[in-house]
Order: structure tokens, then sequence, then C-alpha cells
């Protein structure tokens, strides 16, 4: 079997394929079962300096092609958070520590308070006052915040992206200027339901992010123009459910891919090995590396 195993942004894993943010990471319990199921890093909830009760409910909709959500970055605060980074490593896997903030500031308390296996920097949650996106959006806090945190912290740290703009490439270059390791792509698209009997917006947030199959062609896209332009490898996210899933964004330059929604959609933390399991079968198939796959996409003509 064609071997999957590599570093990634940094982090060694036995699998590229990773869990995202905010889907059952919010315990060390959850983070190890992922680990435990075959995923090859996983990556927390998304943990800032303050406890967060997030949005008013309903705080996630099912909608066609995937998932509605206005969490509002529910978290205990970092101070409570480090018991479950260590339940998580339990699992074998590198743990990734999401983490928010209102500026740099904050970014770097939060990183220098977490010992984690490496920080995602959301700089991309769509409905956060403030927060994610809301600051994600422009290149210089992007660049400003990656290279307050690198200063601070001797781990590999990764960006996740906002596809809520104009010109994802731009924030991309951003981040490796800040001295990134890795970017991700793509958080989710801003969206939003309206219940036709009611006339009111179905979220308690009025809007929220779109996920799951509905946004993998988006995802691919920024993938692509990402790894075109950053020296950086990047980790593709959004809609990957099988392994032709993260084949495709691998071809687009991935060199690593993130689940979020099809874990709670398709099939449970089976997602890791089965997506696995197709990849390597498939590399064996056409006589190629993982190498070869990656960026394959913008080799071809
Ligand atoms: C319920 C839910 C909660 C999420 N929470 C976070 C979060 O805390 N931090 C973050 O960076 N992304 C968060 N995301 C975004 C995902 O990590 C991912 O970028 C997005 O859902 C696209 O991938 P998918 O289509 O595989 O779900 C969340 C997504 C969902 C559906």
């Amino acid at each position: 079997m064609a071997s999957l195993s590599g570093e990634v942004g940094g982090i060694r894993m036995e699998s590229p394929v990773m869990l995202a943010a905010g889907i059952l990471g919010t315990t060390g319990a959850s983070l190890r079962r992922a680990a435990l199921a075959g995923a090859g890093a996983v990556v927390t909830k998304s943990v800032g300096v303050a406890p967060r009760e997030g949005h008013r409910g309903p705080t996630v909709v099912q909608v066609e092609g995937g998932l509605l959500n206005a969490m509002g970055l529910p978290n205990p605060s970092y101070r409570n958070f480090q018991e479950e980074i260590d339940i998580g490593r339990g699992g074998g896997a590198p743990v990734v520590a999401s983490i928010f903030g209102a500026g740099a500031e904050e970014f770097v308390e939060v990183a220098t308070g977490l010992d984690a296996d490496g920080f995602e920097l959301n700089l991309s949650c769509p409905h956060a006052e403030r927060l994610g996106a809301e600051i994600g959006c422009e290149a210089c806090n992007v660049e400003a915040i990656t290279r307050a945190v690198k200063e601070e912290v001797n781990v590999p740290v990764w960006v996740k992206l906002t596809p809520n703009v104009a010109d994802v490439v731009g924030l991309g270059l951003a981040a490796e200027r800040g001295g990134a390791d890795g970017v991700v792509a793509i958080n989710t698209l801003r969206a939003m339901a309206i219940d036709v009997e009611s006339g009111m917006p179905i979220l308690g947030n009025r809007f929220g992010g779109l996920s799951g199959p509905a946004i993998k062609p988006v995802a691919v896209r920024c993938v692509y123009d990402l790894a075109s332009a950053l020296e950086i490898p990047v980790i593709g996210v959004g809609g990957i459910a099988s392994w032709e899933d993260a084949a495709e964004m691998m071809m687009a330059g991935a060199r690593g891919v993130q689940v979020g929604t099809a874990l709670g959609m398709v099939e449970g933390y089976g997602v890791f090995r089965s997506i696995a399991a197709g990849l390597s079968a498939y590399l064996d198939r056409k006589g190629i590396g993982m190498e070869e796959l990656v960026g394959l996409a913008r080799r071809a003509r």
C-alpha cells in the first residue's frame, strides 16, 4: 500500500487526513476518538481568551448541500482547555489548537497559554463580531497576528483563511510574510436560510457559515489559487467526504486535508480510515506517490 505519512505544514503525521476545527473537537475524549479512528492530526474547537456562550439557537441547520452554522465561538477559555488537549494527545496523533482573539495580543496570550503540537489561527469565522473573518479579511491584520504568534511559540503555526473576500491569495501571501508554516483553506461561506412560514431567518444569529458538499468547488478553487502563489503548504478543507474529494483537493495543491461536516452527515469517525484507504489504493493503481498527486492539476495542461 502506498504510504501516506509525511510532514504537513511542519507537523509529521501518519495520514494527511485530519479532523477540522470545531467539529467534535470540543472535548479531549472526542479528539482522542478521532485520532484513534485514524485522523493524521486533530484540530480542536477554537478557543479564546475568555469563556463565551456563543450565539442563541438554533445554531446549526441542515440545508441543501450541507450545514449552516452560527455557533458564535462558544468555548471555555484557554485557561480551562489544556486538559482536553492532553487527553486528545492520548490518541497518538498531533493535536493542533485552533485559537482566536480580537487582535495580536489576545492571540499571543492564548498561544503562549497552551501546550499543543501546533496552532491554527482562526482568522476566518464568518459570524462573530470583531473576531475571526472580521479581522482576518484584512491582509495587514493577518500578517501582524501571524508574526506576533510566530515570535512567541516554537511549534508550527497555520493560518485558516476566509473565502469571503475578493482576494484569498492576498491573505495567504500575508500569512506567508508573517512566517506561517501553512495556510488552511477554507472556513465556511457566509450564508443564511429563511423559514417561509414565519418569514424569519432560521438561525438565532440570522446568518452563519455554509459547510459541506456545496462549498467543495469553492474550496478547490481557493486551494488551487493559493498553492499556485504560495511557497508554504496549503491544507484543504471544505466538503471533503470521500477519497475522491481528498484526491481532488490534493490535485489542486493541498498537502493535507481536513474533514468536518462529513463526520456528522456521512459516516462518522470511519471517514478518516476510508478516505486514507481509498487514497492509498488510488496511488497504487496509478503507480504514483503522494508528492506526484499534490498539485497534479496545476502541472497538467
Ligand atoms: C458546526 C461547525 C462548527 C465549526 N467550528 C469551527 C471553529 O470553531 N473554528 C474554525 O476555524 N472552523 C470551524 N468550523 C469550520 C470547519 O472547520 C470547516 O472549515 C468548514 O466546515 C468546511 O469544512 P467541511 O465542509 O468539511 O465542514 C466549523 C464548522 C461547523 C460545521
